[in-house]
């Protein structure tokens, strides 16, 4: 039988993440998602995931510490970025720089170390990449600064506010697993080969640039500029279905109601976002539903993580082209988490496909 698309097929165990797409419930490592985002940091989470238990206050200090001593870059893979066109979208620029430190590391690196570096590193390469695009100077990280902070401040060489602050952090942490996603799929088959950490995770940042896995979020926000007012949203989402356009941020292959991070960033937007555009995103996503809803009555159609996400990312000052980088910056914990998972208990991943091509035919030798 073939199942297209790999829908509802198990393909192995995991102690990392559990989505109940039913219940609209997302755990870490057996802690509910509303819960990290309230109370840990990014960098406990990314440690939860690697580590499987909360860390001590004395581990969240060392933990703090790694990340720091490994945020900078090497310096030949600060030069492959030098060197790419200004015009290069930070998607490719990221995939690039990973593969570039992968080069720039060699050995063994399926390990807790290197997954810690390399998740402390990918976010000096989206901060490094956007600066050099625009001829500015690179802002070193400050080791005071937690990891989502530093985040900003490398990118704008501003402090950010305690609001940003909470919502980088709340992002990065909701964003940081997702059970068998693309992406993470991705990462695990490369893993499966016996290849290595920097090569699943080139690969991952590859499979998540694609608008149905992780490039909506800037999409959501075009689809707000032009929808533009509250009063336009009906007519606008009626002529888009009409069209058999997709709605950005609406539908998921898992969750069949309301995606768990997208009730928790609704009440971030809400709390802290422009409230004009948090206006105009709850009346696209009520209107949307509604529509969607009548449209295609048989799909359980909701609205996903990437849809406030695009509210929150706007309110923290970051460029829309880098939403899905910021995305790939939290989720290179978990990907690598899986990396690390996939190579303690291996088996190539190799499934089968149906031929239904041609038989029987002759080459023409003459
Ligand atoms: N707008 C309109 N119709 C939709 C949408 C949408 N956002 N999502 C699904 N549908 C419809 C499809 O047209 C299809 O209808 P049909 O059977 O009448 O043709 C039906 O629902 C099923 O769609 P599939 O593509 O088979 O569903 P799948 O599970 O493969 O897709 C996906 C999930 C890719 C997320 C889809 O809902 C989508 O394209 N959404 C918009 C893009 C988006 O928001 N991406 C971010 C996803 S979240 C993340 O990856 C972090």
């Amino acid at each position: 039988m073939v199942t297209k698309g790999l829908q509802n097929i198990v393909i192995g165990t995991t102690n990392l993440s559990l989505v109940e797409g039913e219940k609209g419930q997302l755990v870490f490592r057996g802690y509910e998602i509303q819960d990290l985002a309230r109370h840990a940091t990014f960098e406990q989470v990314a440690y939860l995931l690697w580590h499987g238990k909360q860390p001590s206050d004395a581990e969240t200090r060392a933990l703090r510490q790694d990340m720091a001593r490994h945020r900078a870059l090497p310096a030949d893979a600060l030069n492959v970025l030098r060197a790419l066109p200004a015009n290069t979208e930070p998607m490719d620029a990221l995939r690039t720089g990973v593969s570039a430190i992968g080069a720039a590391t060699p050995g063994t690196n399926i390990d807790l170390e290197h997954a810690l570096a390399l998740t402390a590193q990918v976010a000096t390469v989206i901060a490094a990449f956007h600066r050099l695009r625009q001829n500015l100077e690179l802002v070193p990280p400050r080791a005071d600064l937690d990891h989502g902070s530093n985040y900003l401040f490398m990118i704008s060489g501003k402090e950010p506010t305690a609001a940003q602050r909470k919502m980088i952090n709340a992002y990065l942490v909701l964003l940081a697993d997702h059970g068998m996603n693309a992406s993470t799929f991705t990462a695990r088959v490369i893993t499966s080969t016996g290849s290595d950490l920097y090569s699943a995770i080139t690969g991952a940042v590859g499979a998540l640039k694609g608008p149905l896995h992780g490039g909506a979020p800037s999409k959501v926000l075009d689809m707000l500029d032009a929808i533009g007012t509250p009063e336009n949203a009906e007519t606008w989402i009626r002529s888009a279905l009409a069209r058999k356009e997709r709605l950005m941020g609406f539908g998921h292959r898992v969750y069949k109601t309301t995606d768990p991070r997208a009730e928790i960033l609704r009440e971030i937007a809400r709390e802290y976002s422009d409230p004009a555009i948090f206006r105009l995103a709850q009346t696209v996503e009520d209107t949307g539903l509604e529509l969607l809803h009548q449209a295609k009555p048989d799909q359980r159609l909701y609205t996903n993580v990437e849809f406030y996400s695009a509210a929150v990312m706007h309110a923290v000052g970051l460029p829309r082209d880098l939403f899905t980088a910021t995305f790939a910056a939290s989720r290179t914990a978990g990907w690598s988490a899986h990396v690390l998972e996939q190579a303690a208990d291996n088996r190539l991943i190799r499934p089968d496909v149906e031929y239904v091509g041609p038989m029987g035919l002759t080459w023409n030798a003459a």
